[in-house]
């Protein structure tokens, strides 16, 4: 399957393959009403704000994978608090940030994006840069990961961009060993996962 760049016709399907490997990697459809809250959160942003970074692989079906990033994490975060959450703070008020107690998850990403802060980390200063990687079960295991950080990797040197690094959370080992496979070491551990860090 080709990898591209990412068009803005490719945002219904960026959405959709992060609700659907959203549950540490598995489909998380059954765990939201607004099945756009995760997009808005974990896809959306990226290419909105820095274009160029966004790869994705597509066939006749659609959008199967992607990768998003920024070569810079905290201008990133600005332009969030500026241009992106504004309007989603607005059309999703902080009253629904509280458990409705039926299981749905909707709640915490509605928290997430009303507490949403620039990151004070000193893993920025060395790897300013962060990705989110999502592939639907029909484009996994077959290079095509390997190929989408290749690929985000060759664009970030072009732009002298010197670390990468990303969260993975415990739940989702697998992802683990794939980025351990890609080069990626881990730089800290937490209760929700890991920090993993590339040089580049
Ligand atoms: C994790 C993910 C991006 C990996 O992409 P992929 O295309 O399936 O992986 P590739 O086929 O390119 O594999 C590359 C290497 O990683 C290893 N790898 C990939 N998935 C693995 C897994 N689940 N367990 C162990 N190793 C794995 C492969 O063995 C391969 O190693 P090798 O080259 O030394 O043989 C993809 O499976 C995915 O999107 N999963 C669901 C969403 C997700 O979990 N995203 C990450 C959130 S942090």
């Amino acid at each position: 399957m080709p990898i591209r760049a990412f068009q803005p016709i490719d945002m219904p399907g960026l959405y959709d393959v992060c609700l659907r490997t959203g549950d540490s990697g598995q489909d998380a459809r059954n765990l939201y009403a607004n099945q756009h809250l995760l997009g808005h959160i974990y896809a959306g942003p990226y290419p909105t704000a820095d274009p160029g970074l966004t790869f994705v692989l597509a066939d006749s079906q659609g959008v199967a994978g992607y990768v998003v990033a920024t070569a810079d994490t905290n201008a990133f975060e600005h332009w969030c608090e500026e241009n992106w959450w504004p309007p989603l703070r607005k059309q999703y008020p902080a009253i629904l940030a509280a458990d409705p107690g039926d299981g749905s998850q909707d709640w915490l990403r509605i928290r997430a994006l009303h507490e949403a802060s620039p990151t004070h980390d000193e893993i920025l200063k060395n790897y300013p840069a962060h990705l989110h990687v999502d592939l639907l079960p029909r484009a996994q295991g077959a290079g095509a990961g390997r190929s989408l950080i290749q690929t985000l990797i060759t664009a970030l040197r072009a732009r002298g961009v010197t670390g990468l690094h990303l969260g993975v959370g415990s739940g989702n080992p697998g992802a683990r060993k794939f980025y351990l496979a890609m080069g990626f070491r881990e730089a800290r551990v937490q209760a929700w996962g890991s920090t993993m860090v590339l040089e580049l």
